[in-house]
């Protein structure tokens, strides 16, 4: 009767899955992803597993979770990337919404101050296969400072709900060790009623939003020397 009862709530969870589900990064580790091969939740973390991970951060007409979703990762093993560097990210995909823009951003104040390192306008996405790890290649700017940060795969959708996603992993960079990096800041559009509004469709030859890619302001972060490399290794 039990093992009866385990498959039916799983069955049902799946569809909940299937039907919230949409685009995340696998790899690196996204923010308390129910990832087997990422860290893992402590003993009384487990009602903090994300199993919604790929899901929007809102849509333009509501805000429903912060930029990044999570605040922190389960304690673990942060990837190291080389500045200069290029990653083979994965996304774990359900649906790909015939693509739409995707900005990556590092961040190595938590959140606070984001600076975009990768763009990729109008089809990001489209080719992914549904219900899929897809490969997209990030490159780790040749100049970028050392330290633990944040990434960010920040998506505006072309079809369906006007929707932001934001997928943010823990990572740590080894490039210049107190340095700055400069570019500009990640457009947060169809994020509430505020922000920007980027219509659907766009591939269509519609407004994709450039003008408001274009008008992102500039930014310079400054990340202060890292005194031991050892400062690095999160604590189990
Ligand atoms: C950012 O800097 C570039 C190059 O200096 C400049 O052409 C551009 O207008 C600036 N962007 C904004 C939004 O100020």
């Amino acid at each position: 009767m039990k093992f009866i009862a385990t498959a039916t709530l799983l069955a049902l969870s799946s569809v909940a899955l299937l039907a919230d589900a949409h685009i995340s990064f696998r790899y690196p580790c996204p923010r308390l992803g129910p990832y087997s091969e990422c860290p893992q939740p402590g003993d009384n973390q487990w009602d903090m597993v994300d199993y919604d991970v790929q899901s929007p951060l809102g849509t333009h007409d509501q805000i429903t979770d912060p930029i990044c979703k999570h605040s922190a990762s389960f304690p673990g093993v942060r990837p190291t990337f080389q500045a200069g560097q290029t990653v083979s990210t994965k996304m774990d995909v359900d649906v790909n919404h015939n693509g739409g823009s995707c900005q990556w951003a590092l961040s190595y104040d938590n959140g606070v101050t984001w600076v975009v390192i990768q763009d990729h306008f109008q089809d990001c996405m489209a080719s992914a296969p549904a219900s899929s790890t897809y490969t997209v290649p990030l490159t780790i700017p040749a100049n970028a400072p050392s330290g633990p940060a944040v990434l960010n795969w920040i998506w505006n959708n072309n079809e369906g709900n006007r929707e932001l996603y934001s997928s943010c992993a823990d990572v740590v960079i080894q490039g210049t060790n107190g340095g700055s990096l400069s570019g500009v800041a990640p457009l947060f559009a169809n994020y509430g009623p505020s922000s920007p509004l980027i219509p659907e469709r766009s591939t269509y030859g519609g407004n994709w939003g450039k003008q408001y890619f274009d008008a992102r302001p500039n930014i310079t972060i400054h990340v202060p020397a890292q005194k031991r490399k050892r400062q690095f290794v999160p604590r189990n």
